[in-house]
């Protein structure tokens, strides 16, 4: 989407404008202003022309400029009704230079899991790629992944779903163990050297306007939940916190209690599977960048990464 369909979105959703004032504040011409709000029309938006100017009566269901109209954060969005995998394109967009752009698909035919995983993401899901270039150092980049199943799980609650977070950013659905099941998952991805990032790629796939049955064991969907849920709110909704969260130069270290106070890791018996041991104990706390401190039976242990199972008390 170029600069000026997204200056428009952004005036359109401001309320109702005059032409002559939209072609000022996009400093195009009139007839430029008429052509993109044509285009508009023809990606779906209802657009009323009255006295007081032009005035959107009607949003898409899903879609680029949907997602981009009214989006509170700074992301320009590329959509794809179908593609392998929005990780692989935001990570080819990185290598031309890209950056704050989001890569959103109704459908992947090939996308990834953490660990080398397979992620089944069929039609209706919210599977979103963010590509940023933060000037931090590599070391903090963890937290990025907290932040975003915060915002995940947030915006779930919003939309009527009692979910919480299992460390270190699977976003569950609340209930007794073994009810609670998987809802989202995310996967970072990174290019940097020891002190500086160069691109970063945060892969958030939320299994939203999903059948239950066409997911994986142990996996649910918004659907089985609270019902199908508008896909183009929940997402903005979600890059928004996203952005609350990590833009700019905000002070990362805010993520860990916002994860705080939405995990289900904490206070919980769990067994870490680590690349080098596994780790049996009590998850007592998480630390900057995002590690896991467990209290075994002779020692606290801080985890930087694994995977965890919430085991039941002893
Ligand atoms: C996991 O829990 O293993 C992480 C799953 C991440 C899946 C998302 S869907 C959008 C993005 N594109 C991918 O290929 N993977 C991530």
């Amino acid at each position: 989407m170029n600069e000026t369909r997204r200056a428009l979105l952004d005036a359109l959703a401001d309320g109702p404008i005059e032409g002559p004032a939209l072609a000022d504040r996009l400093d195009v011409s009139r007839a430029a202003v008429w052509k993109q709000v044509e285009a508009l029309r023809e990606a779906g938006f209802g657009i009323e022309s009255g006295d007081d100017g032009y005035r959107v009566v009607e949003i898409p269901e899903y879609g680029a400029e949907a997602i981009a109209f009214g989006l509170e954060a700074p992301y320009r969005i590329e959509y794809h009704d179908q593609i392998g995998s929005t990780n692989d394109r935001a990570r080819e967009l990185a290598e031309t230079g890209e950056a704050d752009l989001v890569v959103v698909a109704d459908e992947q035919t090939g996308s990834r899991g953490r660990l080398g995983r397979e992620w089944i993401g069929p039609s209706g899901g919210v599977w979103a790629s963010l590509l940023l270039r933060p000037e931090r150092p590599p070391a903090e980049i963890p937290v990025y992944a907290l932040a975003a199943a915060v915002a995940v799980a947030r915006a779930a609650r919003e939309a009527g779903a009692e979910a919480v977070i299992k460390w270190p950013n699977d976003v569950l659905l609340a209930g007794e163990e073994p009810t609670q099941r998987k809802l989202a998952g995310i996967l970072t991805e990174m290019e940097g050297e020891a002190d500086r990032v160069s691109w970063l790629v945060v892969g958030i796939g939320v299994n939203a306007n999903v059948d239950a049955g066409a997911l994986p064991d142990g996996a649910t969907s918004l659907r089985e939940a609270t019902g199908d849920v508008d896909r183009r709110v929940f997402l903005q909704r979600l890059l928004e916190t996203f952005h609350d969260l990590t833009g700019g130069d905000t002070d990362l270290h805010a993520i860990l209690d916002e994860w705080r106070a939405l995990a289900a890791t904490l206070g919980q018996r769990v067994r870490v599977e680590t690349p080098g041991e596994t780790i049996v104990g009590e998850a007592i706390d998480v630390q900057f960048p995002g590690s896991l401190v467990v209290r075994t039976d002779d020692d606290e242990r801080v985890v930087h990464t694994g995977d965890c199972e919430h085991l039941r008390p002893v």
